[in-house]
């Protein structure tokens, strides 16, 4: 065990695939593509699909209690209160609130990441046009430290930073805290999309302190698609929300004075909530998804899973294959780069022996393994690998 921060302690964990339905001739290292579910959240799924069977079961309050418990376990996960946080539906349905909120002044910069997810691009390609702004795109460093190179372009002529804090295409890592500072220092927004990130490595909003966060629940978080939670810091808790549904606005716990329509809100960040959010199926499982990763401990989960990447790191710098180094990744993310290009029928091969990580056509192979993944799956994914190279 190793101290990670003065109130965390990191463990070792167990393998945990007998809790995933994966069999054992499937080596799934793919979870930034998509987690499969836990059993416990697929049951929570059931019940909840079974529920709506059964509507007369389904009472006023049930629109409320799921809602605040899973806001207050995603509140935990990173470092804020139920009140910062509002429920959507996907990551772009967050940056898409930001870009509703965050002010540009014509000529003023939003700074983003070559190659950056289009959920935390489109949006900002829209408020510079409605706002005369311009995009300012980071072209990826030579020596792949992005915190310098945003360091470096963060002045007063950024109005937003939109980032992720890992490169979606290869785990390359930035480093948040720094960056906010930085932001504040030159009166920029931060906005993150941690969908690859938030519920495998640590974020402390404390630290960090974005404007906003946006993540989707279907990788890291293993939950459900269709899902997501958005950190809403408290000085943009006023703002104007993407939608205007009833159950976002004051007093609708009140299902007999609806049309008693109100222009205030549901406290707090609560005034974004995406229309239905208090989904009977999908909350449930985003609820059981978060208590067992708050279960297991972000830290724990991330020095876990880097015990892993590293090995497979050094195997495949061993056959020549290059990742980033250590201190520029994140612990649950590798890109290996092939120095001839990804080896040609790879991804054909690795699906004959249900190997799965994603091939991005000649460039890149990205292996994103969990606690699911065994020893047997690390070794299958390297006889593909070395049979493959051999041909
Ligand atoms: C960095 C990142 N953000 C977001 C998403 C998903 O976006 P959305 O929830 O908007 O579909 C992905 C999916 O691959 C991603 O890699």
């Amino acid at each position: 065990m190793q101290p990670s921060s003065p109130n965390e302690f990191v463990a070792m964990l167990d393998c945990q695939r007998h809790l995933f339905d994966i069999p054992d001739d499937v080596a799934y290292l793919n979870c930034a593509y998509i987690s499969p579910l836990l059993n416990a959240v697929r049951d929570a799924g059931i019940a909840g699909t079974q529920r709506k069977s059964h509507p007369w079961e389904i009472f006023p309050r049930d629109f409320f209690t799921d809602a605040e418990e899973a806001r207050g376990l995603f509140a935990e996960l990173i470092g804020a209160t139920a009140n910062d946080v509002a429920l959507g539906s996907a990551a772009s349905y967050g940056t898409a609130t930001a870009a509703r909120n965050l002010p540009v002044q014509p000529g003023q910069r939003i700074l983003v990441l070559q190659d950056q997810f289009p959920s935390n691009v489109y949006s900002w390609h829209a408020l510079a046009n409605e706002s005369d702004g311009t995009i300012l795109t980071l072209q990826r460093p030579q020596d792949d430290d992005w915190t310098r190179s945003v360091l470096e372009a963060l002045d007063e002529r950024v109005a937003i930073a939109a980032l992720p804090h890992v490169h979606w295409t290869d785990g390359a890592m930035l480093d948040l805290v720094r960056i906010g500072a930085r932001c504040r220092e030159v009166g920029a927004a931060l906005v993150i999309d941690g969908t690859q990130s938030v519920g495998v490595l640590p974020f402390d909003v404390n630290a960090i302190q974005p404007d906003f966060l946006a993540v989707a629940t279907y990788k890291w978080l293993l939950g459900p698609y269709s899902a997501g939670f958005i950190y809403v810091a408290p000085k943009w808790q006023e703002g104007t929300p993407l939608e205007h549904n009833w159950i976002n606005r004051e007093g609708s716990e009140d299902f007999s004075n609806l049309v008693d329509y109100r222009d205030s809100y549901q406290p707090g960040a609560r005034r974004y909530d995406v229309g239905e959010r208090g989904n009977i199926h999908l909350v449930p499982m985003a609820k059981t998804g978060l208590r067992q990763l708050l279960d297991w401990g972000v830290g724990s989960i991330q020095y876990t899973i880097r015990a892993r990447t590293d090995r497979i790191s050094e195997r495949a710098a061993d056959m020549g294959i290059a990742a980033l180094p250590p201190e520029l990744r994140a612990g649950h993310y590798l890109g290996l780069r092939f120095p001839g290009g990804v080896p040609e029928g790879l991804a054909d091969r690795l699906a004959r022996k249900n190997v799965y990580v994603s091939v991005r056509g000649r460039e890149a192979v990205r292996v994103t393994p969990h606690l699911w993944v065994t020893d047997e799956d690390e070794d299958r994914f390297f006889e593909v690998l070395a049979s493959a190279l051999a041909h």
